[in-house]
């Protein structure tokens, strides 16, 4: 039987500092034996303290994937923090999590309905299940040039149209911060009898502030992954995954869990999973609180700044946007003149700021339990002096003038499924002769980073026209092999 153990306690570090202070002699992997094996050049940087708590899977140290002692204890933390029946830990990313909740609803042949935004993660998923996506358009703030959430109407008509689907995923909240209406949406969801699975990527603090968006398995979702690096404490590439019972098959879970990840699981990684969920029982309110409030310091000053503009809860209402995480800080630089890859470059040159991401009209800053006044100062003047001395000629109006004139064509006909399109024999054609051939490839344009064609999907003469008129205003092609868009990859 194992201890009784709380919150407080870490029982995963707990049993990897016990056996390192025990002094036993490892005769396992890994193969440079706690630094000793290692180059100087990367031992002196981790240090033999760090390196000595890289092990490997024993009794003592319990197995990822068959757990019952450590390990099993940590994730039974984890998921009673999360409000959860099951929590897995993972160390391939939310990317990892997302393929195994895939794999767990869907196989091949079988209907999923995802956001048309979805992430790589998704889309991936969709291929090694071999599921046919039925895609549901999210909402566009054309203003902004992004996506925000999908709808709870366009869920429903999604569903009433493919009432045979295995389940609904959706992507809450964005990168961006934006949350949509997920309540609403199980509750529809939830009257198919089928699973809500939810990209949360972007919400591990979710649950530790009345200030942010419902977590997932608050608002009724079955299974959910999150980025626990992207957001609080733990390293790159790990993540969790909380789940209910009822519509999800557990067993198969951990199966598929198992079929992406590592057979030799990095215990360093796995450890700042179980610190980081003891880190947020013990002071996540408090952590969470302040960087919510340096958020709304940050988003008030950049306000101020002529040129620059952060959206906030003024665009709470507008469609898709239920909610807002105020610690996700989009800053539009349009009224600069400048591009958002533009202003990044500035930042990091002359302000050693370095953005979470950028795109045609914003930059991106996450303000984490890992910020303070300082850093937060820091990156308002730097905005400040930017806004001051850096601005661009640039003329936006063509590129609005064309989202106002064009309308975004139809989803394509989904003719094969994308596993079925990525592993058939396929060619480059001319990509203005491709009408009526499937597409092997995505192509995306941002903003806003919506696919206009994915895998499996018939090519069009509208689609072909959209793509080069957004081609024309100059935006930024992601996806295809050839990004000039001259020729397209096509099924045979
Ligand atoms: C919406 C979304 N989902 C999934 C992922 C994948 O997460 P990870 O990097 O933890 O694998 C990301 C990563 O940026 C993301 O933005």
């Amino acid at each position: 039987m194992l201890p009784v153990i709380a919150q407080t306690d870490t029982p995963l570090l707990t049993a990897m500092t016990h056996y390192v202070d025990s002094g036993t002699i490892p005769f396992h992997t890994p193969g440079h034996k706690q630094g000793k094996g290692m180059h100087p050049r990367l031992e002196h940087i981790l240090g033999r303290e760090t390196l000595a708590l890289d092990l490997a899977l024993m009794p003592e140290l319990d197995d990822l994937h068959e757990p019952h002692g450590c390990i099993k204890a940590a994730q039974d933390l984890a998921a009673e923090l999360y409000g959860a029946d099951h929590s897995f830990f993972g160390v391939n990313g939310t990317t990892g999590g997302i393929y195994a909740m895939i794999l767990t609803i869907a196989g091949p042949r079988d209907k999923i309905i995802v956001p048309r935004n979805a992430h790589r993660s998704i889309i991936g998923g969709i291929i090694l299940s071999g599921a046919v996506p039925v895609f549901m358009n999210p909402e566009v703030d054309i203003d902004l040039g992004i996506a925000m959430g999908v709808t709870p109407e366009t869920v429903e008509k999604a569903l009433r149209q493919n009432p045979d689907a295995k389940g609904v995923l959706i992507i809450n909240p964005t990168y961006y911060g934006v949350a949509t209406d997920l309540k609403r949406i199980v509750e529809i969801v939830h009257t198919y009898d089928i699973p809500v699975v939810v990209d949360e990527a972007h919400g591990p603090h979710l649950r530790f502030s009345s200030r942010l968006p419902l977590q997932a398995l608050d608002a009724g979702a079955d299974i959910c992954a999150q980025s626990t690096h992207k957001i609080v404490g733990a390293m790159t590439q790990c993540s969790m995954v909380h789940c209910r019972e009822g519509r999800i098959n557990v067993p198969r879970l951990r199966s598929m869990l198992q079929l992406v990840q590592s057979t030799s699981p990095n215990y360093i990684l796995m450890a700042s999973l179980d610190v980081a969920r003891m880190q947020l029982a013990t002071e996540g309110r408090e952590l969470v609180a302040r960087a919510v409030e340096l958020s709304d310091w940050v988003r008030w000053e950049i306000n101020d700044i002529p040129g620059l503009y952060c959206f906030g809860t003024e665009r709470v209402g507008n469609p898709g946007v239920y909610s807002l995480d105020p610690t996700k800080i989009t800053v539009t630089v349009k009224g600069l003149g400048l591009r958002g890859a533009e202003a990044e470059r500035i930042l990091r040159q002359r302000y050693k700021v370095q953005v979470e991401l950028s795109d045609m009209y914003n930059v991106l800053f996450l303000i984490t339990l890992g910020d303070g006044e300082k850093e937060a100062r820091t990156l308002v003047e730097a905005l400040r002096d930017m806004a001051l001395n850096h601005g661009g000629q640039r003329d936006f109006s063509a590129l609005e003038e064309i989202y106002n004139s064009i309308t975004y064509p139809e989803v394509p006909e989904q003719v094969l499924s994308p596993r079925q399109a990525l592993f058939g024999n396929t060619c480059k054609v001319p990509f203005r002769e491709a009408a009526g051939k499937i597409c092997a490839e995505i192509i995306t344009f941002y903003p806003p980073g919506i696919p206009l064609l994915c895998p499996g999907e018939r090519i069009s003469e509208d689609v072909i026209e959209y793509c080069e008129r957004l081609q024309e205003a100059g935006l930024h092609i992601s996806g295809p092999e050839d990004y000039t868009l001259k020729t397209v990859k096509v099924v045979e």
